[in-house]
């Protein structure tokens, strides 16, 4: 018994080790590629990191683990980690970005992320979760720093945490999608870093964000719980919805 869970232990070590190590040696080709074995928050190790780079460098440099220890959510939400290998990566953006209004950007990187997941079972939920059967897979958070912008993005891909169903950190349940965290991390940053040199417009990301969701889907309001019937997406980001009292358009982060 002991024999084996030592076995089992050092295998788990050994993996453990051979993806840090590839992470730290492998590089992506369109962004300043840097991996950090544990941080409180990609978003921080970012934003002191290109600050740190200095302005030369026009990359978009990404920065990701597989451990935070203080990661967080849209609307000062916690991002759980239980520190078992799931993906947390920033994209910073120091020079300005293919899109206007900014407002789709976090739309836009919702199809990056489930582009680069590659799973038809998954869907996009407005604005920008991936869901797998109602439970997310991956949240996207934006920031901005004087003129740099900061997209972060978690993936749950060797873990699914526990998500409170009440208080303020509730929310949806978690889903998880297995598959590498580096290269998961890898691919997202470098479909990012070949994005921010392209042309992008509203026209383009509403075709391919609607392609990507599930319409038939409800949407329960954070804020009151009322249940809505996504109708479309509007060139601004915002949704148009059918409600008890007809329609309207909702700005992001009301939803669970
Ligand atoms: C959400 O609330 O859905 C957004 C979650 C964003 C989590 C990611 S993980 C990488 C980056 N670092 C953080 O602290 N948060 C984002």
């Amino acid at each position: 018994m002991l024999i084996k869970y030592m076995r089992r232990t050092h295998a788990s070590l050994l993996t453990l080790i051979t993806t840090q190590t590839r992470a730290m040696t492998t590089t992506c080709r369109n962004v300043d590629w840097r991996w950090l074995e544990t941080t409180p928050s990609t978003m921080d190790s970012a934003k002191e990191l290109l600050a740190a780079r200095g302005d030369d460098d026009a990359r978009p440099l990404a920065v990701a683990t597989a451990h935070q220890t203080s990661g967080r959510g849209t609307k000062g939400r916690t991002w759980t980690d239980d520190g078992r290998g799931n993906v947390a990566l920033t994209v910073a953006f120091p020079a300005p970005i293919p899109l206007t209004p900014i407002t789709l950007l976090p739309l836009r990187v919702g199809t990056v992320v489930i582009d680069a997941l590659n799973d038809s079972r998954l869907s996009l939920k407005w604005p920008n979760d991936v869901l797998l059967d109602g439970g997310k897979v991956a949240g996207i958070l934006v920031e901005s720093d004087g003129e740099a912008i900061f997209v972060g993005i978690g993936v749950n891909v060797a873990s699914v945490p526990k998500v409170p169903s009440s208080g303020s950190d509730r929310g949806r349940r978690a889903a998880k999608i297995p598959g590498d965290a580096v290269a998961i991390a890898q691919r997202i940053a470098d479909s990012l870093g070949v994005w921010s040199q392209g042309r992008d417009d509203a026209a383009r990301v509403v075709e391919d964000w609607s392609a990507r969701a599930d319409w038939m889907a409800e949407l329960e309001l954070r804020e009151t719980g009322e249940r809505v019937k996504p109708v479309r997406l509007l060139p601004d980001g915002r949704l148009q919805v059918r409600g008890a009292a007809g329609e309207r358009a909702l700005v992001a982060d009301y939803l669970l």
